[in-house]
C-alpha cells in the first residue's frame, strides 16, 4: 500500500518529535498528530513556535518548517483515522495503579481505547502501528479487538517502537541506529512491513531497517532499555563502592569503557536514573517474567530497580549526615528538576525523590531548572501524596534565577546536568552561601578541584 495519510495517536514525548521528522523527511505524506488533550494541541499549534509542548532542541524549528504544509495537530480523532491508510498508535502505557499487576503491569486501557476506535470508525483496510512501548504479545489484543468489529475492514498490526531519548530526539530520529519493525510473515503482512519500511527509506538507509517477526520487536524493545538502565544500576553500584575504598567511579568507567566489549557510554554514576521508561519498562518486564513462573528472571531484572531506588535514598541520606545530621529548616539549594538536560520532562526524576525525602527531614527547599515550569515541581510533589499540597508549598519554592536559589543556602543540590551550570559564578555563589558551603554534585558535572579552591565543601557521586 502506497502511504499518503498517516494518523499518529498520541501528540506526546514520541508522537510530536516522531511525525515531526516524517512530515519534514516526507513531504508527499499528509501527517496528523491527534491527542485528547486540548491543551497540548492548542500548544502545537501555538503560533509563537518556541511554545510548542515539548522541549527538544531542534525540534521547534523542524515544526515551523512542516506545520501548515503536511503536518497537523488535531483533536480530530475520527477524521485523522477516517482519512489514514496507516495509523501510529503512540499514547501512554504507564504502570497500572490499580487492580491486577498494580505497581508493576503495564496499564493498556488507552492502548485499548485506540484500537476500539479505530475499529469502529475504520471504513477501508488500514495499518496499525505499535509505537508505545508494550507488553510482549499485546499485538494480539489488538487485532482481536480490530478484528471482531465485523465491517470487512482488513487490520495489518506491526510492532515499530521507538528508540530516541529525551533531549536528544532530533538526532535520534534524523539519525538511528535502527528501525525496528515487527509484523507477520503473511503475504499481507510483509507488504504492510514493505509500506512502513518505504516511509523510513525517505531518510534512513536501508541496512538500518530491521524486520523482525512481532513479538520479537515488543521484546526488543523491553529489552533494550532493560540492559541500559542495567548499566547505570551497575556503575551506580560500583559508586557506593568507591566510596568506601578511596577509588573514583570516573576513573573506574574509563578504565572499563576503554574495552570494546564494554563500550564506553552508559557509564555515567549518578543520583540515580530518572524518565518515563526506565522504570515502568523493567518493571513491566518483570511482571511479564513473573506471570510465566520465570521468577528467575524476574528477580534479576527487579535488582536493577532495587538498586536505583537505593542509590537516590543514598543521595538524600548522604545531605543529612554530611549536615550534621539534620536539615531541619536549613535552605538547600536544588539545581535542575529535569530528568535529564535538553528536556522539560520530569517524570520520574531523581530530584522529585531527593526532594521528597529531604522535606520529611523538614529542610526548606528552592528549585531552580532552566526549562521546568514552577507548577510542575509541586504537581511532582503532590503526585506523590507524602503529604498535603499545603505542606509541599511550606516547604519548597521555584524560582528563575539560580543565584536567588543559593542565596543563603547551607547547601546545593545538583540534580540535572545542565550545561549551564559549569558556567556559573561560582565565587560569587560561594560567597552568598551559609558556611561551610556544601555542594553535592548528583551528577558529577562540577570540577572537584576548582570547587575545593573556592572553598565549598564538594562531593560527589563515587569519589
Ligand atoms: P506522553 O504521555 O507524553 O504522550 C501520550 C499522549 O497520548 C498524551 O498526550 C495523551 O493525552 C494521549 N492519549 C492517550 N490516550 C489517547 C487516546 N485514546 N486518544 C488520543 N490521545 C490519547 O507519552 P510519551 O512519552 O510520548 O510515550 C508514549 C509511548 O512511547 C509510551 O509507551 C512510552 O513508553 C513510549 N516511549 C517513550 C519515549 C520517551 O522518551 N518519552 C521513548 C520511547 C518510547
Ligand atoms: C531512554 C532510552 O535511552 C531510549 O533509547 C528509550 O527510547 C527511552 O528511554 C524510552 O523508551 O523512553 P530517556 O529516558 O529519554 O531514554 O533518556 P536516557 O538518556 O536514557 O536517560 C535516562 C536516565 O538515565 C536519565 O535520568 C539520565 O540522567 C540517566 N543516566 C543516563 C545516567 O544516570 N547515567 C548514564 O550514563 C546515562
Amino acid at each position: 500500500m502506497k502511504i499518503t495519510k498517516i494518523c499518529c495517536i498520541g501528540a506526546g514525548y514520541v508522537g510530536g518529535p516522531t511525525m515531526a521528522i516524517i512530515a519534514q523527511k516526507c513531504p508527499h505524506i499528509q501527517v496528523t498528530v491527534v491527542d485528547l488533550n486540548e491543551n497540548r494541541i492548542a500548544a502545537w499549534n501555538d503560533e509563537d513556535v518556541t511554545k510548542i509542548p515539548i522541549y527538544e532542541p531542534g525540534l521547534s524549528d523542524i515544526v515551523a518548517e512542516s506545520r501548515g504544509r503536511n503536518l497537523f495537530f488535531s483533536t480530530d480523532v475520527e477524521t485523522a483515522i477516517d482519512e489514514a491508510e496507516l495509523i501510529f498508535i503512540s499514547v501512554n502505557t504507564p504502570t497500572k495503579t490499580f487492580g491486577k499487576g498494580k505497581g508493576m503491569a503495564a496499564d493498556l486501557k488507552y492502548i485499548e481505547l485506540c484500537a476500539r476506535q479505530i475499529a469502529k470508525i475504520a471504513k477501508d483496510n488500514k495499518i496499525v502501528v505499535e509505537k508505545s512501548t508494550l507488553p510482549v504479545r499485546t499485538a494480539e489484543a489488538i487485532k482481536s479487538i480490530l478484528d471482531h468489529t465485523g465491517n470487512g475492514v482488513q487490520f495489518q498490526i506491526l510492532s515499530n517502537p521507538e528508540f530516541l531519548a529525551e533531549g536528544t530526539a532530533v538526532d535520534d530520529l534524523l539519525f538511528p541506529d535502527r528501525i525496528l519493525i515487527g509484523g507477520d510473515a503473511s503475504k499481507e503482512g510483509v507488504e504492510a512491513i514493505q509500506s512502513l519500511v518505504d516511509v523510513y527509506a525517505n531518510w534512513v538507509p536501508q541496512d538500518k531497517i530491521l524486520t523482525t517477526n512481532v513479538w520479537s520487536s515488543e521484546l526488543s524493545k523491553l529489552t533494550a532499555n532493560a540492559f541500559l538502565a542495567q548499566r547505570i544500576s551497575s556503575i551506580n553500584a560500583m559508586s557506593e563502592l568507591c566510596e568506601k575504598t578511596g577509588a573514583d567511579v570516573n576513573e573506574v568507567a574509563r578504565a572499563i569503557g576503554m574495552d570494546s566489549r564494554i563500550g564506553s557510554k552508559f557509564l555515567k554514576s549518578s543520583v540515580g536514573f530518572g524518565g518515563s521508561c526506565f522504570q515502568k519498562d523493567i518493571l513491566n518486564l518483570v511482571y511479564i517474567a513473573k506471570s510465566y513462573g520465570l521468577n528467575e528472571v524476574a528477580d534479576y531484572w527487579e535488582q536493577v530497580i532495587v538498586m536505583n531506588d537505593h542509590q537516590k535514598r543514598r543521595f538524600s541520606n548522604k545531605i543529612v549526615q554530611t549536615l550534621y545530621n539534620t536539615v531541619a529548616d536549613k535552605k538547600i539549594a536544588f539545581l535542575g528538576w529535569a530528568f535529564k538536560k535538553d528536556t522539560n520532562d520530569t517524570r520520574e526524576s531523581a530530584a522529585i525523590y531527593v526532594a521528597d525525602d529531604l522535606i520529611n527531614e523538614q529542610a526548606n527547599i528552592t528549585v531552580y531548572d532552566p526549562k521546568v515550569a514552577g507548577d510542575k515541581v509541586f504537581s511532582d510533589l503532590n503526585y506523590l501524596k507524602t503529604r498535603s499540597a499545603d505542606s509541599n508549598k511550606e516547604r519548597v519554592s521555584v524560582v528563575q534565577d539560580p543565584y536567588e536559589a543559593c542565596l543563603n543556602a547551607h547547601a546545593i543540590a545538583v540534580l540535572t546536568e545542565w550545561d549551564e551550570f559549569i558556567t556559573y559564578d561560582w565565587n560569587r555563589i560561594y560567597h552568598s552561601m551559609q558556611k561551610p558551603a556544601f555542594v553535592f554534585d548528583g551528577r558529577n558535572v562540577l570540577n572537584r578541584a576548582e570547587m575545593e579552591k573556592i572553598g565549598f565543601v564538594y562531593q560527589s557521586v563515587g569519589s
